[in-house]
């Protein structure tokens, strides 16, 4: 593992003037140049070698890697030589609970799943209450709460084993997160916390204490297995300044560092951002019924031509095109992905058609989705860290 700090040549997430973008864990906007997050944040790419060795392990390339969608890493190499020591690890993947799940959400999700199919590892799955109710001017905890049982069932219907599965609810099973997070945050100065996530003197406390409480299921696995357990947090990259200053006190702990899988963002149904469940009109929510769906893909930005015939003309623009990102990360192969876009540039593909594509594979997805959201009802139980 690298000698240096994570937390060295900190700046509170990464604000890029150039193009106009900003990434911290609470705020994505403008459009965003994933080569420089990598430069920014210290982390790696994930190159091809590295899903080969993938590949040889577990015989197949998950397409969120296959399409550069995971695009960036921190110690995954490791974990893999661990793996193939006869180490095992633990999966930590997690969400704000501040609206309600939207396509965008489930992609970290699915790999998620995927990984711990191939690899038997147990998932902990941190729902943060806390964080959405601290960080949300206007957000009570009755709504917090609401929004946290909605998004349990998207969690259970994605189809985690649910031996190996335990979803941890902030503010209920903060008993045995505390000890932990109280270890965790005396060995973090309030001067770290401000350059990483650029708190002021206006922050609140609660935020303050926050990110340690992120920090705990990257050591909860080393408690539950009695000794030093790795694990592998796959997320999106907006979440690194969490796992930096949590790399950065693990060692000091006893416990391996936490490994990273970064995702980038699946962009909003508008022009730029990432989907936002704050903005549901410009994001398929997974509980949106097949008229809604059409109607905001109907809707939707595309990198097209305002006209027709300027379209078989000039061609569209995939790069910016949010129908396009949707249908190759969610639902085409890289292959039809890659066809798709040729076709777009050379005018032979029309916006309504990727529409028309997007409308009918989401409604067709969310429609089974919703069937096992509803069967997970009556599973809740089964999931919970604890009673
Ligand atoms: N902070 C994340 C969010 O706002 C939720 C989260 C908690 C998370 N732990 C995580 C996300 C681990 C990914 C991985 O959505």
């Amino acid at each position: 593992m690298e000698p240096n700090s994570d937390t060295d040549n900190y700046s509170p997430g990464v604000i890029n003037r150039e193009s106009d973008s900003e990434v911290t864990p609470w705020y994505v906007s403008g459009s965003v140049d994933y080569a420089k997050l990598i430069e920014k944040f210290g982390t790696q790419k994930i190159k091809t070698d590295l899903l080969d060795r993938l590949k040889a392990i577990i015989g197949e390339i998950h397409p969120l890697f296959e399409s550069g969608f995971f695009f960036s890493h921190r110690d995954f190499d490791w974990i893999l030589d661990q793996y193939q020591k006869g180490e095992r690890f633990y999966l930590y993947t997690g969400r704000g609970p501040s609206g309600m799940v939207h396509l965008g959400h489930l992609m970290p999700w699915f790999l998620t799943k995927h990984l711990q199919d191939k690899f038997d590892s147990p998932l902990l799955f941190q729902m943060t209450d806390d964080e959405k109710f601290l960080f949300g001017q206007d957000n009570t905890m009755e709504k917090i709460s609401q929004f946290t049982q909605e998004n349990i069932l998207d969690v259970i219907a994605m189809g985690f084993k649910p031996e190996k599965t335990k979803i941890i609810v902030d503010t209920k099973d903060i008993k045995s997160l505390y000890p932990l997070a109280a270890e965790i945050a005396k060995r973090i100065t309030f001067s770290t916390a401000k350059a990483v996530f650029g708190f002021t003197n206006s922050t609140n406390i609660g935020m303050i204490l926050f990110p340690a409480i992120q920090a705990v299921p990257c050591f909860l696995p080393s408690l539950i297995e009695e000794r030093p357990t790795p694990v592998l947090i796959p997320a999106a990259i907006d979440q690194d300044p969490y796992w930096r200053v949590t790399r950065d006190v693990a060692e000091k702990m006893g416990y391996y560092k936490p490994s990273q899988i970064h995702s980038k963002f699946l962009p909003s149904l508008e022009q730029s951002g990432k989907m936002s469940s704050s903005k549901p009109e410009a994001a398929v929510l997974t509980t949106d019924d097949s008229e809604t769906i059409e109607n905001k893909i109907s809707l939707a930005y595309t990198g097209g031509q305002p006209t027709v015939s300027m379209q078989r003309r000039l061609g569209g623009n995939p790069d910016n095109c949010p129908v396009y990102s949707y249908l190759r990360y969610l639902f085409d192969s890289p292959k039809e992905s890659n066809e798709r876009a040729l076709k777009c540039r050379s005018g032979n593909l029309l916006c309504g058609e990727c529409k028309h594509d997007l409308s009918s594979q989401s409604v067709k997805f969310l429609s089974e989705f919703q069937k096992r959201r509803e069967n997970a009802k009556d599973r809740v139980s089964e999931f919970l860290y604890k009673e």
